[in-house]
């Protein structure tokens, strides 16, 4: 077995003497053992300061979805676009266990809008507001003053999606659908804004009183396009609950029916109403 060498270039070295002494020109050979031997390839030095900290990394915007509602309701450019728009928006917790999105009712172009609080079991299983048994209570309330959905009457409300049980909306649930209701009071410009019950009462007028303080009083509500004219009415559920208040009911009708005559709102005969 042939011995190890532990060095090569003693090897080869070795081998030069053998071949120079064979007489063989090795003046070539030996110029490589001569060259001085390439440094090693120097390492970095041990870094002795910290490394300086990267630059915090921007957060990539998460909008809030009041923003996120806002961001919609602005870019709906009619009313058919803000419905479209509602139905996109993700941002209230109560579509989660609504079936439908209810939004409006009625003539889009209609001189009165009015608005009510929040869709119940009927509303939400037909998608469309005030079809329950308060809902045909309103209907017959506002044919005595000439105002019908079918010709010259815009409904809403204030939430777009049935609360669980009917509860009362949150606070975080309305302010979530606000930038849709105030786009909607924009985009239709009507001669008389209704509000019915306290959530569209409390919100749009930014008053605290109770309704009954609020009801058959005059009031504007101001929105980026300027104001419009609104008016406070006891809700038809709770008509229906206190039935002695319809009075106070009759008295709100004549005095948004005087209302909408100074104004020169579009009104059908009463009776006419269909
Ligand atoms: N009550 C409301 O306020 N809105 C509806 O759509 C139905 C009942």
């Amino acid at each position: 077995m042939a011995a190890m060498i532990a060095d090569p270039s003693l090897a080869a070295r070795a081998a030069l003497a053998f071949w120079r002494a064979a007489g063989v020109d090795m003046d070539e050979a030996e110029a490589v053992f001569a060259a001085p031997r390439p440094a090693p390839a120097r390492q970095p030095a041990p870094q002795t300061s910290p490394k300086p900290a990267p630059p915090p990394r921007r957060q990539a915007a998460v909008a809030s979805p009041v923003e996120n509602a806002r961001e919609l309701a602005a870019a709906a450019g009619s009313i058919s676009e803000l419905k479209a728009a509602v139905e996109a928006f993700t941002g209230c917790a109560l579509k989660a266990t609504a079936r439908n999105t209810v939004f409006c009712d009625g003539v889009l172009d209609a001189e009165v809008l009015l608005i009510g609080e929040a869709p119940g079991k009927e509303e939400d299983e037909q998608g469309k507001p005030f079809v329950g048994r308060s809902g045909q209570l309103l209907d017959r309330m506002l044919a005595l003053i000439g105002l019908s959905r079918k010709s010259n009457l815009l409904i809403s409300n204030t939430i777009y999606w049935r609360p669980p049980g009917n509860r009362d909306p949150t606070q975080g649930e309305i302010v979530a659908c606000l930038p849709f209701v105030e786009r909607l009071i924009v985009l239709s410009r009507p001669k008389l804004l209704l509000l019915t019950g306290k959530a569209a009462a409390h919100t749009l007028l930014k008053r605290e009183d109770g309704v009954m303080k609020l009801r058959g009083r005059r009031f504007q509500h101001q929105t980026e396009a300027g104001a419009i004219n609104a008016m406070v009415m006891l809700h038809p559920a709770y008509l229906l609950r206190q039935p002695h208040q319809k009075r106070l009911a009759w008295a709100d009708l004549l005095t948004a029916e005087a209302w909408l005559d100074e104004l020169g709102a579009a009104r059908l005969r009463a009776g006419l109403v269909p």
